[in-house]
């Protein structure tokens, strides 16, 4: 019988597919990377989220490892390449987050625009200060997106809701698609120079790192603000920083950071950005959707090899 160790928080859901299965599952979350070494050449599959890091050493140690599964998207906890020479499989589940976190990027897009999360620790205060929170609304502002795939295109499709006009920047969209969703295919260097709002949702590669750099950002419109619920690295921070404090870029709403869990940041405490700590997939369908996905792509992984 197949074993297979669950060492982030996932829903029970997962457990109970896996048991249905005829799978061992072993739920030991919190484990130190030594403990992780220690005990993980027992099991055949592996289910995490983002906390567990699957370096070279885990791998090393993994003699009976077939498969990982990440229940999520990005799969930057895990070492790919050495997984690869392992010949241990890693699959994600591409579609299960992609509406919440699309509902996330617009949720931040608002508490940007209008300042919410200011407003509210204001009133909370009993402060009142009804004319300190002028906000801009979205309604027929260009919206930039970069990245228009699985959650760039639910963004896309609700912004075109709200009366925003769409271009999207994606080597990976074609035309066709691009016509059915209703925006507009640009280049980079369009898209950066016509946006009134950029919103990111585009994996973290050696491409894309630093794609909002010092040189993009002083290429976009003064006023431009920017939204990322994908991946810290997207954005250069001490750029955006320098930006913000010039009045150059109005606004950013962030959910992800260069470097996670975030505590110390230098965009902290400045009062054009909203943050939240990662909350992208942090709803209860999504993380129901993730664990199922991830729970029956492992077991027929584990048990038919497909
Ligand atoms: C993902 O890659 O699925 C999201 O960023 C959510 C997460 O890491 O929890």
């Amino acid at each position: 019988m197949p074993k297979v160790l669950v060492s982030d928080k996932l829903s029970p859901t997962a457990v109970e597919i896996f048991r249905e299965r005829g799978i061992t599952a072993d739920v030991k979350t919190g484990l130190t990377p030594e403990e992780l070494i220690a005990i993980i050449g027992e099991y055949d599959g592996l289910a995490i989220r983002s906390a567990t890091k699957v370096t070279k050493a885990v791998l090393a140690a993994a003699s009976n490892l077939k498969v990982i599964g990440r229940a999520g998207i990005g799969v930057d906890n895990v070492d790919v390449p050495a997984a690869t020479q392992s010949g241990v499989v890693v699959m994600n589940t591409p579609y299960g987050n992609a509406i919440t976190t699309a509902e996330h990027a617009i949720a931040m897009m608002f508490a940007q625009a209008r300042q919410i999360p200011q407003a509210n620790a204001s009133t909370h205060a009993g402060k009142w200060e009804k004319s300190k929170f002028m906000g801009v609304e979205l309604s027929g502002k260009v919206l930039g997106i970069i990245g228009c795939g699985n959650i760039g295109s639910i963004v896309a499709e609700r912004a075109i809701g709200l009366r925003m006009r769409v271009i999207a920047y994606d080597p990976f969209l074609s035309p066709e698609r691009a016509t059915d969703l209703g925006v507009e295919k640009v280049d980079l260097d369009d898209l950066i120079q016509r946006a009134d709002i950029i919103t990111l949702h585009t994996p973290l590669t050696d491409k894309t790192r630093g794609i909002l750099n010092a040189d993009a950002i002083a290429r976009m419109k003064k006023g431009v603000r920017i939204v990322n619920c994908a991946r810290g690295g997207l954005v250069d921070e001490a750029a955006l920083k320098a930006a913000l404090e010039s009045g150059h870029v109005a606004g950013a709403a962030l959910d992800v950071f260069a470097e996670e869990p975030a505590r110390d940041n230098p965009l902290f405490g400045m009062d054009t950005v909203v943050c939240t700590p990662h909350l992208g997939a942090s709803t209860s369908e999504a993380q129901e959707n993730v664990a199922l996905q991830v729970a029956e792509q492992i077991s027929d992984f584990l048990l038919t090899g497909a």
